[in-house]
């Protein structure tokens, strides 16, 4: 094989075989990934609370000639988290990629925010990430091999001042030091961990909800220097480029999709 083959796309794209688990895989940024992971022949488990939308992406991916499995989660119950890895690494031949991607907010001022407001966040996008991180590593130092990947965001980097929501920032930027706290930990075990920070999308999560307030989607497009909310796909190759051969040499980051929000 000369230099030219042995920089085929194949080569540093493709994880043919490998075992993918995504959480909130059933729509949004999780969707997008399911369909790049198995496009890049790996079997993904898609894992949702809404067990008909992991259902639905599993039906696309299989359609296109994929291989995926549904499973229902709730990634808040602790137990079930790390049953549900088992049981994916079990039914799809162990587990070498973890997108840690489902997440939640509560928007609104601090002085109004309830001690279960900022629970439930903790318990989904920061506790949910690290239990489970360890949960899929026992399973990857098997094989001495594995990807973790955390769905950041850029109001993890830097301030929002467009609205208030302390609980989702302050998860958002604890997974930036948890990726390079595990990254660092476990890199002698083969295991890399990065992090994605994306803006504001238009998913059901990001612009949907945005949708009745068009002076706050003026502002944040005019924060933009790239002038525009990201469409679900401009993720995937993020996405893909983490867990792929290509990044062999990458980990502890966190990678902004960011439409050049955090170059400002
Ligand atoms: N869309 C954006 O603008 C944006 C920007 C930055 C970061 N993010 C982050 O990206 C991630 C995905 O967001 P999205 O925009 O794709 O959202 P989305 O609403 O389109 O999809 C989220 C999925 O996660 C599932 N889910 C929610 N809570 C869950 C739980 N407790 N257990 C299991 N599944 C659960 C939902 O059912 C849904 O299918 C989140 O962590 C979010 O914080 C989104």
């Amino acid at each position: 094989m000369n230099a030219y083959q042995d920089l085929s796309i194949d080569k540093l794209f493709r994880f043919d075989g490998d075992v993918a688990f995504v959480t909130g895989g059933g729509d949004g940024f999780g969707r997008i990934a399911s369909m790049t992971y198995a496009n890049a022949g790996a079997s993904v488990a898609v894992v949702d609370i809404d067990k008909a939308k992991a259902d639905a992406v599993v039906a696309e991916i299989t359609e296109g000639g994929g291989h995926a499995l549904a499973l229902e989660l709730d990634v808040s119950d602790r137990k079930a988290l790390k049953e549900t890895i088992d049981e994916a690494a079990s039914a799809l031949g162990g587990l070498h990629i973890l997108l840690n991607n489902a997440g939640i907010t509560r928007r609104g001022p601090t002085l109004d925010m309830t001690d279960a407001d900022w629970d439930d966040v903790l318990e989904v996008n920061l506790t949910a990430v690290v239990l489970g991180s360890r949960a899929a590593a026992r399973h990857m130092v098997e094989h001495g091999n594995g990807r973790i990947i955390n769905i950041s965001s850029i109001v993890g980097l830097v301030g929002n001042r467009h609205f208030a929501h302390i609980g989702y920032q302050a998860t958002k930027g604890a997974l930036v030091n948890t990726t390079r706290g595990l990254a660092v930990e476990w890199a002698e075990k083969g295991i890399r961990v990065n992090a994605i920070a994306p803006t504001f999308f238009r998913t059901n999560f990001g612009a949907s909800r945005m949708q009745s307030d068009p002076d706050l989607v003026n502002a944040i497009e005019a924060d933009t220097p790239i002038g525009r909310f990201g469409e679900p796909w401009e993720l995937a190759g993020g996405l893909l480029y983490l867990a792929s051969p290509a990044s062999s040499m990458v980990t502890g980051i966190t990678l902004p999709i960011d439409g050049g929000w955090t170059a400002v």
